[in-house]
C-alpha cells in the first residue's frame, strides 16, 4: 500500500491529479494537503471525497512545523507538489505571497521529505523507492521570440514574480537532488485549460464574462502566444512521470498547440455563441483591448519530444474537443462559477480592472 501526498489538490490542476490517482490506484492512499486559499475548493472533489483511499488535510505549506508533523504522522512514500500561488497578475500586486508559498513552502516540503525518508542513521539509503515530484511551469524559461521551442535544456530566464518564484523552487528541488540525493523529478508544463479552472485566468474569465455580458479584457495587442494543454492530459503526464520518470530529470509537458490570445478568444466566442444559441458575432462584440500586463512574456511553446520519446506520452484530446468539453462543463456548472466569483474575488476583480 503506497501513500502519496498531493499538495494543492483542491485547486484546478491538483483536483484533476487527485481524481486520477484516487480512481486509478485504489491500492494507494491519496492524501490531499491544501490550505484552501481563494483558489482551493473542495467542491472540485465532491465525486471522490467518500472513497476509502482518499484523505484531506487542511494545512499550509509555509508552516514548517505543521508540515513536518504531517509527514511524521502519515509517512508518505511519494509527494506530488502542486500547491502554489499561480496567477501572474496577483504576483505583480503581491510578490511576497509567492515567495512564501512557492519558495519557502517548497523548501519546507523538501526538508520534511528528506527528514522522514533518511534512514535511522540519517543516510540516503532510506530514499530507495521514494519520489518527490515537483510540478512546475514553462514560464521559468522566460519568453520566446517568433520562433523556437522551450526544451529541458533551455536556460531559466523568468520575468514575473510568479515565474521567478517557480524558477527558484525548481532550483531548490534540483539542489536537494545534487546535494542530498533526494529522489526528485520535475515537470514543466504549458498553459492548462479545462473544468474547475479559476475564472481569473484567460479562458474561464472569458467564459464567465460572456455568460454575464461583461467585457472580455485582452491585454495589449492580443498577439501574445500561449501553448494550451487540456488539464486531464497534464494529470496523465504527471502520473506517467511520477511512476516512470528518472530521478533528477525534468520533463517538459505540452500539446504543440499554440494560440495567439486574440485568436483563442475569438474561437471561444464562436463556440459560446453556437452553444448559447446566440447570433454569430454576439460574444465577440465584448472583446475589449486593455492596458498590457507589465513584463508580459510574448510567447511560450513547449517542445514535448522528451516525454513523448522516453515515456510514450501523448495528449488524449484535440484542442477543439477539449475546449468544447470545457465550455459545456462551465455551462452545466454555473453554480460553481457563481460561488467562486462572489465575495472577495469580486472585489479583487473590480479593483484589477478599474479604469
Ligand atoms: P491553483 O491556483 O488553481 O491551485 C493552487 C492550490 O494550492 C489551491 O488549492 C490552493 O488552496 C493551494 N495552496 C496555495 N497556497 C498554499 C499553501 N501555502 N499551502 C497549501 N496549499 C496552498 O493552481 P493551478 O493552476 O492548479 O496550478 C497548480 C500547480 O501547477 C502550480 O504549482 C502551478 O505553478 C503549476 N502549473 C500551472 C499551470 C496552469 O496553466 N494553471 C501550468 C503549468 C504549471
Ligand atoms: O504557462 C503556464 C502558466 O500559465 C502557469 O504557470 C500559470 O500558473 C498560469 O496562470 C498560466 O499563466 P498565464 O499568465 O499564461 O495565464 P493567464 O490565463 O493569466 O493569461 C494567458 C494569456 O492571456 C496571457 O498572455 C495574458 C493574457 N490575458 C490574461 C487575462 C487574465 C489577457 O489578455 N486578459 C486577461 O484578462
Amino acid at each position: 500500500m503506497k501513500k502519496i501526498l498531493i499538495t494543492g489538490g483542491a485547486g484546478f490542476i491538483g483536483s484533476h491529479v487527485v481524481r486520477e490517482f484516487v480512481n486509478k490506484y485504489p491500492d494507494y492512499t491519496i492524501i490531499n494537503l491544501d490550505a484552501l486559499t481563494y483558489a482551493g475548493n473542495l467542491e472540485n472533489l465532491r465525486d471522490i471525497e467518500d472513497k476509502p483511499n482518499y484523505i484531506f488535510i487542511k494545512a499550509d505549506i509555509t508552516d514548517a512545523k505543521q508540515i513536518r508533523s504531517i509527514f511524521q504522522e502519515y509517512q508518505p512514500d511519494g509527494v506530488i507538489h502542486l500547491a502554489a500561488e499561480s496567477h501572474v497578475d496577483r504576483s505583480i500586486t503581491d510578490p511576497t505571497a509567492f515567495v512564501m508559498t512557492n519558495v519557502i513552502g517548497t523548501v519546507n516540503l523538501l526538508n520534511a521529505a528528506k527528514e522522514i525518508w533518511s534512514d535511522a542513521t540519517g543516510s540516503a539509503q532510506g530514499f530507495a523507492g521514494k519520489r518527490f515530484h515537483h510540478v512546475s511551469t514553462d514560464e521559468v524559461y522566460g519568453t520566446l521570440g517568433e520562433t523556437g521551442l522551450f526544451t529541458e535544456t533551455t536556460s531559466y530566464d523568468p520575468h514575473s514574480p510568479y515565474s521567478a518564484s517557480k524558477a527558484s523552487s525548481d532550483h531548490f528541488v534540483r539542489a536537494y537532488y545534487d546535494t542530498y540525493g533526494l529522489p526528485v523529478v520535475i515537470t514543466n508544463c504549458s498553459n492548462n485549460y479545462g473544468p474547475n479552472h479559476f475564472p481569473e485566468k484567460l479562458i474561464p474569465l472569458c467564459i464567465h464574462n460572456i455568460l454575464n455580458n461583461k467585457p472580455l479584457p485582452i491585454y495589449g495587442n492580443g498577439k501574445y502566444t500561449r501553448d494550451w494543454l487540456y488539464v486531464i492530459d497534464h494529470a496523465r503526464a504527471i502520473d506517467l512521470v511520477f511512476h516512470k520518470g528518472k530521478d533528477g530529470e525534468a520533463y517538459n509537458v505540452g500539446g504543440f498547440n499554440e494560440w495567439q490570445n486574440i485568436d483563442l478568444v475569438k474561437e471561444l466566442c464562436k463556440q459560446m455563441d453556437e452553444k448559447l444559441d446566440r447570433p454569430a458575432g454576439t460574444a465577440a462584440k465584448l472583446i475589449t483591448f486593455v492596458k498590457d500586463r507589465p513584463g508580459h512574456d510574448l510567447r511560450y511553446a513547449i517542445d514535448a519530444t522528451k516525454i513523448n520519446q522516453e515515456l510514450g506520452y501523448e495528449p488524449s484530446v484535440t484542442f477543439e474537443e477539449g475546449l468544447s468539453i470545457t465550455i459545456d462543463w462551465y455551462l452545466t456548472n454555473q453554480e460553481w462559477l457563481d460561488n467562486v466569483t462572489s465575495g472577495d474575488y469580486q472585489q479583487y476583480y473590480e479593483k484589477q480592472y478599474q479604469g
